[in-house]
């Protein structure tokens, strides 16, 4: 039996790992730890939340107190740490929330880790999911490789990159076993309606003006959630203690054609006349310090450890669009700040 804390695991890319997890892993014990903030939902899993293996814990992870507790009574063994404050737009507008979460919180992570595991490593890992925002911005050509020099620009990538040296530090200094991976932009099911293609899924399912920042021009990598979720299983369980491994869906989009596609699926899926939802397309002021261009090279992982991204973008978005749709009632929730409610109804009023 192994004790595996999930940080994160109420939010988006965190609730695929732990279903990943509870599900493949039955001799697993799963503790996801998770604050609920706007971004964390448990409505994300209640088709696993009554898992024998799967136990839910509310805390901080900037709470030392808390994290200590959690070592303690659930004696981790193993670290899967996602949670942060994830979203661009609020790092510019609220950097403080991003300096404490991702890296203060990270911090106490590695130094409870640190100091439960004092004396006796073998076994355990410390596992912790970064971006590749931290690498900064690429020209026209180029790819990340785990090499590139780190540059992030803005208030989230640099408490990003920052979490990130803590962790190497604390493989340098204190010999904790860690490994980091850094990924590409994700999208599917359970993303927060804050991010790129729920955003517009959402705007375009009531016919609203889709806010495209400057020309669009901008290009991310777009990798499928539950290929990112295989990857972290893949790495957690094969990869090499104080290695990186970038994980990317080689599969670069302006935004202005991403969003030009989704339109077009949404169209299809709605039964509108193709062309209406591209009429809602607004041009809009540009994000300040907005990072052109993201891609990913992934051999390391493709070549040593055997991963690969399993969906096409077509299958990948068309699902993903059919996920929002048929699952209407939890984006109208997340975006009227009802998941609070059902929280209450789900642990205070039993
Ligand atoms: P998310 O915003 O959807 O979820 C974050 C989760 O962390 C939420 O459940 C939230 O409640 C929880 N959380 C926030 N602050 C906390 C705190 N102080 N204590 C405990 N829990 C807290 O984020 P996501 O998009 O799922 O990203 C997860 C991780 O993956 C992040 O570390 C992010 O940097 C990284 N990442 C994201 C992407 C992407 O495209 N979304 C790509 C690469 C890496
Ligand atoms: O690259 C990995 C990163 O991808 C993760 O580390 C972050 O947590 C995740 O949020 C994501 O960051 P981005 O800033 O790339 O994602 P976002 O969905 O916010 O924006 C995608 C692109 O779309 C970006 O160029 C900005 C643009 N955009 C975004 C929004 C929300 C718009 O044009 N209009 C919008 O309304």
């Amino acid at each position: 039996m192994k004790t595996i804390l999930i940080t994160g695991g109420a939010g988006f890319i965190g609730s695929h790992v732990v279903r990943r997890f509870v599900k493949k892993y039955s001799d697993y014990q799963i503790i996801n730890m998770d604050l609920l903030t706007y971004a964390g939902n448990l409505e994300n899993l209640t088709d696993i939340d009554s898992m024998p293996n799967y136990t839910f814990v509310r805390g901080d992870i900037t709470d030392i107190e808390m994290v200590n507790k959690i070592f303690d009574a659930y004696r981790i063994e193993g670290v899967v740490h996602l949670a942060a404050e994830s979203h661009v737009d609020r790092s510019i507008t609220d950097p403080a929330a991003f300096i404490r979460t991702n890296i203060f919180g990270t911090f106490n992570l590695l130094h409870a880790a640190k100091e439960h595991w004092k004396g006796n490593m073998e076994g355990k890992l410390f596992y912790h999911i970064s971006t590749d925002e931290v690498y900064g911005s690429l020209g026209d050509t180029g790819l990340f490789t785990e090499t590139t020099s780190y540059d992030p620009k803005s208030p989230y990538s640099a408490s990003k990159a920052s979490s990130d040296h803590l962790v190497r530090a604390y493989f340098n200094t204190f010999h904790l076993p860690v490994l980091i991976s850094n990924c590409s932009n994700n999208y599917g099911p359970n993303q927060f309606p804050e991010k790129l293609i729920p955003l517009c899924i959402h705007n375009l399912q009531h016919l609203k003006p889709i806010p495209v920042y400057g020309k669009g021009e901008n290009i991310r990598d777009w990798l499928y959630v539950e290929d990112h979720a295989a990857a972290i299983d893949v790495i957690f369980h094969r990869g090499m203690i104080g290695e990186t491994y970038n994980i990317g869906g080689n599969n670069e989009w302006t935004n202005i054609a991403l969003i030009r596609a989704l339109c077009d699926v949404m169209d299809q899926k709605l039964g509108r006349a193709q062309g209406t939802s591209q009429q809602l397309i607004a041009f809009v002021k540009d994000r300040a310090g907005h990072d052109m261009r993201y891609a990913i090279d992934s051999s390391k992982i493709q070549e040593e450890l055997g991963w690969k991204p399993s969906l096409q973008f077509e299958e990948g978005l068309s699902k993903t669009v059919d996920w929002y749709l048929e699952n209407s009632d939890w984006l109208e929730n997340v975006s009227s700040g009802a998941y609070e409610k059902y929280y209450d109804k789900q642990y205070n009023q039993r």
